[in-house]
């Protein structure tokens, strides 16, 4: 893509990096090129675009997960059991016998299935792992970890299947500039985009400062480009305070999920909006709810009673066959709260601890998304809270379109570090405020943008209504509540209808927390045999595993790679540990 240096925009560049930094450290951050088509059934979702092998065969991904990317190959447009059209093809699929730099047999130990960590029920035939180059555009990571997966869909909660249509290109992970495969001789390496970048393998001129990522999906409908940086960010995606997080990609608390009137009058008949709905009509909901932070996965996966509770207050249709709700498109109350400037508010314990908390808002407009073929027949709005969810509480793309995470994974001594912040919607400065992240570092710095001002004439905030004006607070509109978290302006201030706008911040990431936790949690079901990586759904049938694992290389010796999603302990033969 194209090398920042030779960014025009780059007038703002100077200013943040110091004469200083060019010398002995030319190093900067690395931008990706998105593209231009957009992709659903559960979206539109923008994506990033990559050249696969040699000669280079271009492919939509979105950026998401840690350690192997997981390619979808045209096989799975031969499986058209679920449908003669074959999806897929819109964001590209991958040949390995086209590529003249694929290695397809090297590795042996299969990946995960699932794609979407948990976010979709999965299913279909385990990855098979695979290295090639990657192109992305201006610079050629050599042997990338790859899971190739020629068989894959998702079942609705009514049992149908449909096709899985967009890979994932991962974001790094933990301390871990490759994923090194041993119990072959020599150990494979395989390359992760970013650690490679950040890495002497990378040629000087294209090297970044660190091991990380920011990252900003943006929306489609309004439209707002999608941001995504190695060894930096852009910091015209964050407004507010950010919650930092030490350690690896795991869980953050949700302590809750409210209605937030930003500006105008509300267009629910109380003058403020709602709080409570997390917990809403389930006492087993303690003090937080764990989720995890997702751009694998398409919806909000609450719990039902929670989506319920936020159903309420819409004008939405339960529909029992997807675990999603469909708008009331001919209710008056649909174009007043969509286009309203309202927002659902996730507010989560910030910094990990128990006395702070901030709140990320993510407006209506953009939980106004569409569902398509093959998921339904005709184009049909939908809200996405996914209340079919099984256990797996994250928030996906549609929440990630109003928020900014970001990793640095060799911060924190190799722990890592990651970040959730608010971003801003699509009035924002286009030109880009690239920051580098360096190698240590686990603070980054928000803009002094105006998250009110980036949703200025996008939104249409409702005039007054006479009969109830009275009932409204004093409309002082506020100055971006969450540009400063330190005043933060409590539910007593202004014209925040409803709850605290607190400060924004906070963290990232979680695809791994979740991947974490689960794995942490098998393990401890069963002591010797652990799964790669975390989101199947349903679990490997371990005398497949075991069939797998059968090959003379695996028994060889201890088979290991380093990565938290990927362990193999099969039977007592290999014994699996992660490496550094
Ligand atoms: C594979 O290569 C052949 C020959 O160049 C080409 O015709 C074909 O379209 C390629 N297939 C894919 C899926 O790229
Ligand atoms: C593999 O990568 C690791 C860094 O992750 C490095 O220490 C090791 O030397 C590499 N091995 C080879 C054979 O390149
Ligand atoms: C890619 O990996 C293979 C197998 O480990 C190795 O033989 C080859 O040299 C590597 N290629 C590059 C460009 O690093
Ligand atoms: C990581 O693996 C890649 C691919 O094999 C290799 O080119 C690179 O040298 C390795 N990095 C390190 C630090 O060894
Ligand atoms: C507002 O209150 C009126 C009268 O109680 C009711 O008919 C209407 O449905 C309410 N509207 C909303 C959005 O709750
Ligand atoms: C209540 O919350 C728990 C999680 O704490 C969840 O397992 C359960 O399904 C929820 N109940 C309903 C009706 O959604
Ligand atoms: C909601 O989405 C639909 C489909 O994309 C679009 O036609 C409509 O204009 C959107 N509504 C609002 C209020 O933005
Ligand atoms: C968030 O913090 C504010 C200020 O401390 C507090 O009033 C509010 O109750 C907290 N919200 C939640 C959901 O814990």
């Amino acid at each position: 893509m194209i090398p920042l240096h030779s960014y025009g925009v780059l007038a703002c560049a100077s200013f943040f990096f110091t004469p200083s930094s060019a010398q002995g450290q030319g190093k900067q951050p690395w931008v990706m090129r998105w593209s231009n088509t957009f992709y659903g059934p559960d979206g539109p979702w923008q994506a990033v675009s990559v050249g696969i092998g040699s000669p280079p065969q271009q492919i939509a991904l979105y950026p998401a997960g840690v350690f192997q990317s997981h390619i979808l190959t045209t096989d799975v447009c031969k499986d058209i059991t679920q449908s003669p059209i074959c999806y897929a093809n819109n964001a590209g699929t991958y040949l390995p016998s086209n590529s003249s730099t694929s290695l397809t047999k090297i590795i042996q130990l299969p990946a995960s299935t699932d794609t979407t960590g948990g976010g979709l029920d999965v299913g279909g035939s385990l990855g098979a792992r695979a290295l090639d180059r990657v192109d992305i555009a201006g610079e050629i990571v050599p042997n990338v970890s790859l899971a190739l997966h020629s068989s894959i869909w998702a079942t609705n909660p009514d049992g149908s299947k449909y096709a899985i249509e967009v890979g994932t290109l991962a974001l790094g992970g933990q301390g871990s500039v490759n994923q090194t495969f041993t119990g072959v001789n020599p150990p494979i390496n395989s390359s992760l985009i970013p650690g490679w970048l950040s890495s002497p393998s990378a040629p000087s001129n294209h090297q970044t400062p660190s091991n990380s990522f920011g990252l900003h999906i943006g929306s489609v409908s309004p439209r707002l480009p999608g941001s995504l940086y190695f060894g930096g960010y852009d910091q015209n995606r964050i407004c507010g305070n950010i919650s930092r997080q030490l350690g690896d990609l795991v869980t953050i608390d949700l302590l809750d999920v409210a209605i937030t009137v930003v500006d105008g009058a509300s267009p629910w008949n109380t003058s403020s909006g709602f709080e409570g709905l997390l917990k809403s009509g389930n006492a087993s909901i303690g003090s937080s709810l764990p989720v995890g932070i997702n751009p694998g996965a398409p919806y909000l996966n609450l719990p039902q009673s929670s989506c319920d509770a936020i159903a309420a207050k819409l004008p939405v249709t339960y529909q029992p066959s997807l675990g999603l709700y469909t708008w009331n498109v001919q209710s008056p109350q649909y174009k007043t709260i969509v286009s309203s400037a309202s927002a659902l508010s996730f507010i989560f314990r910030e910094n990990q601890n128990n006395v702070q908390n901030f709140t990320i808002h993510v407006p209506f407009l953009l939980l106004n998304l569409t569902l398509t073929a093959p998921l339904v027949s005709t184009p049909t709005p939908y809200f996405p809270c996914n209340a079919q969810s099984r256990g797996q509480y994250q928030l996906g793309r549609a929440f990630l379109q109003a928020a900014f995470l970001g990793s640095n994974w060799n911060a924190n001594h190799g722990g890592g570090v990651w970040w959730l912040a608010q971003a801003p919607g699509p009035n924002v400065v286009t030109q880009p405020s690239i920051i580098a992240i360096q190698d240590q570092d686990t603070d980054i710095k928000a803009s002094e943008n105006s998250w009110l001002l980036s949703w200025k004439d996008v939104w249409t905030p409702l005039a007054p209504n006479p009969a109830s004006t009275s009932a409204l607070p004093t409309s002082t509109p506020l100055e971006s509540p969450l540009a400063d978290s330190s005043h933060s302006p409590g539910p007593s201030t202004g014209a925040i209808a409803g709850i605290a706008v607190g400060s924004v911040a906070g963290f990232a990431v979680l695809l791994l927390a979740l991947i974490l936790f689960r794995q942490h949690r098998r393990r401890q079901r069963r002591r010797r045999t652990t799964y790669p990586e975390l989101p199947t759904t349903e679990p490997i049938p371990s005398k497949h595993l075991g069939s797998e694992m059968q090959s003379p290389q695996l028994l060889s010796s201890d088979y290991s790679f380093n990565g938290v999603n990927g362990l193999a302990e099969v039977s007592g033969t290999s014994r699996a540990q992660e490496l550094g």
